[in-house]
């Protein structure tokens, strides 16, 4: 194991740690980084004895290093320009059930590792000079790497009844790392599954984020689901789940529809948001749920709908309510509208309308609706990918001509009223509200003259007496 730890910041603290006389290890995260090749920037040491006086010994070695100590948790950090190295005493725990805060007692090494969520996390390397390097692994940890299993090192009941946010740790570990959670873990989970309530809610988002960003999200969402937490934390996104048949007709598992968009714009994004979007976008489907004899299931303004119930579910997440949920509401209000262009006739003012209102959004709309192409029928499915190729070179030639994305109507209400020798008033909004449509129709083009032209018109409609023409 010495080629995981041959580290300046290692020697540095096994030096001391043997001058002390106190058995020292690295543990945790890092080790389990290392022995799968991930860079890590954390690293955990355990000793059985004064974490927080190795700290400051390390820290006094180091020069110019500042520890943060939490006295209460009997802990304490280093930064290092490359690390955050925390330091505690090997430690048992034992729990109260309504709270996560556990009662702490000094213990052996032992002891510290069997509290621990995960074999593949309590693993130890000891840092003393004569055990240098040397692996300890006593609920077979590197096994478990090896075939990819989440266990627990005590009863599954007990891990995740004593701390239950483990239970959203071991379905982000098993989306991260692509590992499955044993059996008797997922009856846990299933089992305590109510125990949740007791994390706090940033906590829980926190991990959503990491399955969130992960390569292939679906997989969380999927064990989320088998295990009961997502009804709980993401009721909307359960209640997608399933389908009906009437007359013969059935419809899709939004669900299932909503993890594989997000899925595939996994493949193309690593924004966090536009991910946010592909498993919301379909949110309002329930809702809106409806058979008609003459249409089969339709599912009407549930774009409309799903993008109002939005700042709710961001609001409950604790996720930001600034730009972030605005950019997910537009992306799930306007998700049907490409499809629909590519349905029908790629018109120019149609095109030049959803610039208008995507903005600089455009591409990771078009991203979305690409991805939310999931028919099993291939004809299908190239048929709708083409028909997205030419909107999006309608897009863009439209963009060349009248750049409208980020849309600055050409005759501004000072002009206007400078014109006409008018104040602030109605007739300002209405000429500029038919200029703006004018453009979007394709009737003038998006320019200075045209739209003065255009303001003349609609001055002289309205019974406005010119005071000024600044075009002759
Ligand atoms: N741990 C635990 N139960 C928790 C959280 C953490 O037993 N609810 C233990 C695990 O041994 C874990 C270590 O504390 O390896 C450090 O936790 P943390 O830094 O939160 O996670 P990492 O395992 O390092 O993973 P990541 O950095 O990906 O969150």
């Amino acid at each position: 194991m010495d080629k995981y730890l041959n580290k300046h910041i290692f020697k540095i603290i096994s030096d001391i740690a043997d001058s002390e006389k106190i058995a020292c290890f690295v543990i945790g995260g890092y080790v389990r980084d290392a022995l799968l090749n991930r860079p890590s920037k954390d690293i955990d040491i355990v000793v059985t004895g004064d974490g927080i006086s190795l700290a400051k010994k390390v820290a006094k070695k180091l020069g110019n290093t500042k520890v943060t100590v939490f006295k209460n948790f009997g802990t304490a950090m280093l930064k290092t320009p490359e690390y955050e190295i925390e330091f505690v005493g090997a430690r048992k725990e034992s729990y109260n059930f309504d709270s996560r805060k556990p009662v702490v007692e000094d213990g052996t090494l032992e002891d510290d590792q069997r509290r621990r969520d995960f074999t593949i996390n309590a693993l130890a390397i000891s840092l003393n000079k004569e055990t240098y390097g040397k692996l300890i692994d006593p609920f077979n940890g590197v096994s478990d790497l090896k075939s990819k299993l989440l266990r627990t090192p005590l009863t599954p009941d007990q891990t995740y009844s004593d701390d239950p946010l483990r239970m959203m740790r071991a379905i982000r570990f098993a989306t991260q790392l692509n590992f499955e959670i044993e059996t008797d873990s997922l009856q846990a989970i299933n089992k305590n599954k109510d125990r949740i309530k007791i994390v706090s809610q940033e906590r829980i988002s926190e991990e959503l984020k990491k399955i969130m960003l992960s390569e292939k999200p679906s997989k969380g969402f999927l064990l989320l689901e088998k295990t009961g937490l997502l009804k709980i934390i993401l009721p909307e996104v359960d209640e997608m789940k399933g389908y009906d048949i009437k007359d013969g007709q059935g419809h899709k598992d939004n669900f299932l529809h909503s993890i594989k968009v997000l899925d595939n714009v996994a493949k193309n994004t690593k924004n966090e948001w536009l991910r946010w979007a592909a498993l919301l976008h379909d949110i309002g489907k329930p809702r809106t749920k409806k058979f008609q004899a003459d249409q089969g299931w339709t599912f009407h303004a549930h774009d409309y709908l799903g993008a109002k119930m939005l700042p709710s579910i961001f609001r409950r997440l604790k996720l930001p309510l600034g730009p972030h949920l605005k950019y997910v509401q537009k992306l799930v209000a306007l998700h049907l509208r490409p499809i629909v262009l590519a349905q029908e006739q790629v018109t120019d003012s149609a095109v030049r309308r959803l610039l208008f209102e995507a903005g600089d959004d455009i591409d990771d709309l078009m991203t979305l609706c690409e991805a939310d192409i999931t028919s099993k029928n291939d004809e299908k499915v190239k048929r709708y990918l083409k028909n997205f190729k030419l909107v999006r070179k309608k897009l863009k030639e439209i963009e060349e001509q009248d750049a409208v994305r980020n849309f600055q109507p050409p005759v501004t209400g000072e002009i206007i009223m400078e014109t006409f020798g008018i104040g602030p008033g109605r007739e300002i909004g209405v000429i500029k509200n038919r200029i703006k449509e004018s453009i979007l129709d394709g009737d003038i083009r998006n320019n200075f003259k045209e739209a003065y032209q255009l303001m003349l018109k609609i001055g002289d409609e309205l019974g406005l007496t010119l005071k000024s023409n600044k075009i002759n």
